[in-house]
């Protein structure tokens, strides 16, 4: 069945306020995007009193918080809460981010929380991935080799090769860059952004692939891999530090070096 999906750019109207309890001291209001597809209702902002005394200390707290306690039809993803899952990306105060990693002190007054943007809605804050899934495994994201391993021991690779794929391989696949991406906004059916692009780059980077050739060419695309300006809002805004900005022009440079 077709999956129901709303673009998350579509008008966001006032919703219901939950207030403090009784008491509160110390009170923060979480303003959070709330997207029906069974409601036939326009999007709405509804807002949340939570007693931040009565909290954990990050935005993902609060948000199990709320589940738990004041509304539980409020539908998040959520696995690690240790930033290793990637799955808790959204939209926090105007960046995108992993929801266990941000600190709600690191807010300045209402905490406002939307969905990553410029992908379709299933629900409140889960956007529909399919779209860059399918353009992860378009990239072949494993080992290939055409000779034959040591048969006593796995591929070794020297303390060199090994470092080129710091950086790399820390990905989470969280999304948060793709989706700061104007490029990818525009053309993410036919541009496949940089956090699957730093994806390729960690198997074009790793000495025991042997298909580096054949990863190139399935790159060689003006829309693959040149919609990259070189805008860099993927490598600011990345929850683990890492630079697909960076990946890109290592791929860039290995298809100039190849000419
Ligand atoms: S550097 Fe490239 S991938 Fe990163 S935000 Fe800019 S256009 Fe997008
Ligand atoms: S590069 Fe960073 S922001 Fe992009 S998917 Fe990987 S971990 Fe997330
Ligand atoms: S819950 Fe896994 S990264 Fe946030």
């Amino acid at each position: 069945m077709a999956q129901l999906t709303l673009p998350a750019n579509s008008k966001v109207g006032v919703g219901k306020t939950f207030p403090a309890p009784a008491g509160a001291k110390d009170v923060r209001a979480f303003k959070i995007y709330r997207w029906n597809p069974e409601d036939d209702q326009n999007p709405r902002l509804d807002t949340y009193q939570i007693d931040l005394a009565d909290c954990g200390p990050m935005v993902l707290d609060a948000l199990i918080k709320i589940k738990n306690e004041i509304d539980p039809t409020l539908t998040f993803r959520r696995s690690c809460r240790e930033g290793i899952c990637g799955s808790c990306s959204m939209n926090i105060d105007g960046t995108n981010t992993l929801a266990c990693l941000k600190g709600i002190d690191e807010v300045q007054g209402d905490v406002k929380i939307y969905p990553l943007p410029h992908m379709p809605v299933v629900k409140d804050l889960v956007p529909d991935l399919t779209q860059p899934y399918a353009q992860y495994a378009s990239i072949e994201p494993w080992l290939q080799t055409e000779s034959l391993p040591p048969p006593d021991k796995e591929r070794l690779q020297s303390v060199e090769e090994r470092n080129k794929v710091d950086g790399l391989w820390e990905c989470i696949l969280c999304f948060c860059c793709s989706t700061s991406c104007p490029s990818y906004w525009w053309n993410g059916d036919r541009y496949l952004g940089p956090a699957i692009l730093l994806q390729a780059y960690r198997w074009i980077a790793d000495s025991r692939d042997e298909h580096t050739g054949e990863r190139l060419d399935a790159l060689e695309d003006p829309f693959r891999l040149y919609r990259c300006h070189t805008i860099m809002n993927c490598t600011k805004t990345c929850p683990k530090g890492l630079n697909p900005a960076k990946a890109i022009a290592e791929i860039k440079k290995l298809m100039i070096e190849r000419r």
